[in-house]
């Protein structure tokens, strides 16, 4: 799949999500298969935090090049793992739209880590950059923690229409929390470009095409109301964006049928 086919998809999921008026089904599990239990929706979620690093559950950078065959095979053993849970137990509509985060979450990392060429420039300054942001980037897991909990109210939000740009907004807020975790520390400072663009490539796959309007740049996230309050909890915690995501998402009553 390429970045355009990539893109089609992704609108394609949003116009379905935005004008279809059937009724809504939030649990997408496929039921009846005994190899699909909540047991292993949890294993993967956990598969898909080590993948993107942060947290408890993440996994560090490669800091040598010794070490970065292992952590490609890593990245492509997870990837798998993850897919083969979404195409057996997640139904087609909700596993269409994780592949799409997927698929620019791992291009993000292959292409990052995972080049032909190990010497060329790219793959050469994450290395340098890999002990900094393994000490003090990925441990702390505050900025992802606060958008997923900010993000959480919204499978439950009445008005559909807004999910999408709370959603974007929230994500322009967990940007700006990264910002201040990079300005505290000194060393992450110094490699502030290179650590911006790891953490947006995690993202960005998915808020480039899913936003518009909604980002750091206009002031149409400040302009937004802020989000209604409500009684409901979380069915249960999220170790990642991902199903989240696709939990917000899919809760849309235009979300297939
Ligand atoms: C997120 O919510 C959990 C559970 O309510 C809480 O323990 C944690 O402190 C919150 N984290 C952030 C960053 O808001």
């Amino acid at each position: 799949m390429n970045r355009q086919q990539f893109q089609l998809i992704l609108v394609g999921l949003i116009v379905v999500l935005t004008v279809s008026v059937h009724a809504k089904d939030v649990s997408y599990m496929i039921e009846n298969n005994p190899k699909c239990t909540q047991k292993r929706l949890e294993q993967t979620e956990m598969a898909v935090a080590k993948m993107i690093g942060f947290g408890k559950h993440g996994r560090k950078f490669p800091d040598t090049y010794e070490k970065i065959s292992l952590y490609c095979k890593e990245t492509t053993r997870l990837v798998a793992q993850t897919e083969s849970f979404t195409k057996e137990c997640i139904r087609k509509d909700v596993a269409d739209l994780l592949s799409v985060i997927l698929y620019s979450v791992k291009s993000h990392l292959i292409r990052q880590y995972c080049g032909k060429s190990r010497t060329n420039k790219r793959v050469t300054s994450m290395v340098r950059t890999s002990p900094c942001v393994n000490e003090h980037l990925l441990p702390n897991d505050h900025c992802v923690r606060q958008f997923i909990n900010s993000t959480i109210p919204l499978i439950t939000l009445e008005k559909d229409n807004m999910k999408i740009p709370y959603t974007c907004c929230n994500y322009v807020k967990t940007m700006g929390c990264f910002e201040k975790m990079i300005e505290s520390q000194t060393c992450l400072k110094q490699h502030r470009e290179r650590i911006i663009e790891i953490i947006k490539g995690l993202f960005n796959g998915v808020t480039d095409i899913m936003c518009g309007e909604y980002n750091e740049g206009t002031d149409k996230c400040e302009k937004l109301p802020p989000i209604p309050r409500t009684n409901k909890v979380a069915k249960r915690n999220y170790q990642t964006f991902m199903f989240l995501l696709a939990d917000v998402l899919s809760s849309s009553k235009g979300f297939k049928e």
